[in-house]
C-alpha cells in the first residue's frame, strides 16, 4: 500500500523509543499492522468509528502476530485517545480517511464497502480537514502527519497545512503518477 511505503521510505525518523504511532480510521487494520510489523518496537494506537471494522482489525492483528502492540479504540477520530490517553502525543500520525467527494461515480468494488469508509462529504474534504486540524495537538514537535488523499486535493491540503503551521509539506504521487499522500511536520 502506497501510504505505508511512503512512510517507511521517507525519513520520518521517530526520536522516541519505542515509536508511538497513531492510525486514525484503521478499518481492517492494514496500515497499523504493516507498520507494527515493519517497525518492531513500535506501539500503534488505532481508532475507528466502526465497531465492525475494529473486530476485523483485531482478528487481523492477531493473525499477523502484532495484537500485543496495537491498541484498538472505538470512536470518532481522536476522541477515544482523548478519553483513554488524554496526554499521549506521537511522532507519527497516519490515516487513510474517507475522502471521496459526494456524487463521484465509483467502481462496484468501492460501492460494496460501507459508505462511512469512503464518503468524504461535500468535495470529499470533511474528515480530511478535521484530520489535519485535530492532528496538530496530538503531534510532538517535529512529529509527522501522513495522510492518504484524493488526487484532486493536493493544492487544497497543502494550503490548509501551511495555514495551520505545518512545515516540510510534501505531496507524493502514487505509482500511477497521481497525487496520493500528503506529508507534513509539526
Ligand atoms: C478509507 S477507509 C480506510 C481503512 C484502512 N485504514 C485502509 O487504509 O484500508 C476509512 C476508515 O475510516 C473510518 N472512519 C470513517 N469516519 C471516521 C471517524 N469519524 N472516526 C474514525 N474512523 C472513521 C471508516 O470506518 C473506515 O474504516
Amino acid at each position: 500500500m502506497f501510504l505505508v511505503q511512503a512512510v517507511l521510505d521517507f525519513p520520518l525518523a521517530t526520536p522516541s523509543l519505542p515509536p508511538v504511532i497513531f492510525d486514525i480510521g484503521t478499518g481492517s487494520g492494514c496500515i497499523a499492522i504493516a507498520l507494527a510489523r515493519s517497525l518492531p518496537n513500535s506501539i500503534v494506537y488505532a481508532t475507528d468509528i466502526s465497531q465492525k471494522a475494529l473486530k476485523v482489525a483485531k482478528q487481523n492483528a492477531f493473525l499477523h502476530g502484532v495484537f500485543d502492540r496495537i491498541r484498538f479504540l472505538h470512536g470518532d477520530l481522536f476522541q477515544p485517545l482523548t478519553t483513554h490517553y488524554s496526554l499521549l502525543t506521537t511522532d507519527l500520525i497516519v490515516s487513510n480517511p474517507p475522502y471521496i467527494p459526494a456524487g463521484r461515480s465509483l467502481p462496484p468494488e468501492v460501492l460494496k464497502e460501507p459508505r462511512i469508509a469512503w464518503n468524504g462529504g461535500w468535495k470529499g474534504c470533511q474528515i480530511v480537514e478535521r484530520m489535519v486540524r485535530e492532528s496538530w495537538d496530538r503531534l510532538k514537535p517535529g512529529g509527522w502527519l501522513a495522510l492518504e488523499m484524493d488526487c484532486t486535493h493536493g493544492l487544497w491540503i497543502s494550503a490548509l497545512m501551511k495555514r495551520l503551521g505545518y512545515r516540510e509539506i510534501q505531496v507524493l504521487k502514487d505509482w500511477s503518477g497521481l497525487d496520493r499522500v500528503a506529508l507534513a511536520r509539526k
